[in-house]
Parts: C-alpha cells; structure tokens; sequence
C-alpha cells in the first residue's frame, strides 16, 4: 500500500506516516508579480511564506524570457527568504556560478535541458547550491529516477513550463504519488515540489498525492489580498 493510501484511510499507521512526512511548504512565484514593484510584493508576503519561487527562462529551452542574476542580485538585497531557482534554460552549467555569486540558495534544472544532470549536480554541490531535477506534463517519472539520491527535490510541472496563469494538469498527481512512493520506500528525504495552476483545490489534491512544496504564482501575487491568499492555502495544507 502506498504512503498516501494510508493518508487517505486513517489508522494508527497513517498517524505515524503523517506525523513523519514533511510539513507542506509554500512558495509564490514572483512570476506572477509586477516587475516595476518586485521589493514590495515580496515584503507584503515574506513572513509567510517559506520560499521564493524564481522563474528563469531563457527564450531557447521556453519561448519566454523572464529574468537572471542580475535581478536575483537585487531580490538578495531585498529579502532574507530562500530563493528557489527554477531554470527553465538550455544549457544550466553555464549559469550556476553567476546566480550562486547573485544569491540563489538552490537551482532546479529540466531534466529535458540536461538528460544527463551528473555534471551540473556536481557543480551545483560544489558552489554550494541545492540541486533539483524538474520533469515536463510529458516527462515520465522514470527520467529521474536513477538520479532520486543526489537531488534535493524533484518538481512535477502541473503545467508547461514558460508561462503563468495555465490550468493545472491533474495527470501530475499520479506522477507525484508514484514519486513520494519511491521516495519513501528508499527512506530518502528528497522534497517534491508541484510547479503550476495551484490553487485551494489542487493545492489539496497534491497534498493528498504526496508534495512538500507548492508554488503558486497567480494565485498569491494575482489575489487581491497575498497575504490572505497564502494564509487559506497553508490552512488547507496543514489540515491534510
Ligand atoms: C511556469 C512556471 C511557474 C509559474 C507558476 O513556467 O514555472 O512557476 O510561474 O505560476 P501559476 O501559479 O500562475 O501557474
Ligand atoms: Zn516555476
């Protein structure tokens, strides 16, 4: 039986698996916020939130450009919370040391960009920065499963990568429970972070699939009260 089935079916057992998963974790993403106001949006949140999700696109791996070290330089002198670097770019390796030397705490890369990740997950340990595979709506599970021990996190796109405000695609949850299923019958500690279209409900069906971490874009920085909108979400998570 898979650790969420005894989730979802209370018993002495299930106490004792809830009380060893990892507290749920929310992390907005600034994609969602206005650029010319990045400081404020993010100081209206901060003491709520546990990370900062930080979209990088280059305009080759997605069609968009978004930002890089230089504007994560700038979020470093803004705020003290743990930047989240989801890199949405071809060629990682390259990057690393500039968005470590601008503040970045942890890179996650596609494993799309980089079938092979030993390299950058090495240089990742060297520079200091956690290090996390992503996978696509299309990517199965089994792209990153021989690499589960030496990431942080995994995160599951709920949506294609490279833009806010999508729907989310609910055929993340079976790929999300077949991870925290891996992840715990290997008793590792690696996180799995659900990236896109969440929102009270599929906030709460994640949850219920196995993610720590939820990054919501739209619905934090696009509410009309942030703070709120964060609030209602962890109470929903923390119920679970
Ligand atoms: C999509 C990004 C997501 C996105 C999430 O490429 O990776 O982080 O900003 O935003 P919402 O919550 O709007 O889907
Ligand atoms: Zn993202």
């Amino acid at each position: 039986m898979s650790a969420t089935a005894f989730l979802s079916e209370p018993s002495p057992g299930a106490f004792t698996l809830a009380m060893m998963r990892s507290p749920a974790r929310i992390a907005p993403s600034i994609l969602a916020a206005d650029f010319a106001h990045l400081a404020q949006e993010i100081k209206l949140i901060e003491d709520h939130v546990d990370l900062l999700h930080v979209d990088v696109m280059d305009g080759h791996f997605v069609p968009n450009i978004s930002l890089g070290p230089p504007v994560i330089s700038s979020l470093r002198g803004a705020t003290n919370l743990y930047l989240d670097c989801h890199l949405m770019i071809t060629d990682p390796l390259a990057y690393l040391e500039p968005l470590c030397e601008a503040g970045a705490n942890g890179v996650t890369v596609h494993i799309e960009a980089v079938p092979d990740p030993s390299a950058v997950a090495r240089e990742a340990g060297v520079l200091g920065l956690d290090f996390g595979l992503v996978i696509n709506p299309p990517t199965p599970v089994a792209a990153v499963e021989p690499y589960l021990e030496i990431v942080s996190m995994v995160v599951v796109m709920s949506v294609h990568p490279g833009l806010g405000g999508q729907a989310f695609l609910t055929s993340a949850l079976g790929k999300i429970a077949a991870l925290r299923e891996l992840i715990d019958s290997h008793a590792l500690a690696t996180d799995i972070q659900v990236d896109g279209g969440i929102d009270l409900r599929t906030a709460a069906s994640a949850r219920a699939a196995g993610a720590d971490v939820f990054v919501a874009g739209t619905a934090v920085f696009r509410a009309p009260d942030p703070v709120r909108a964060v609030r209602e979400i962890r109470t929903i998570l923390d119920r679970m």
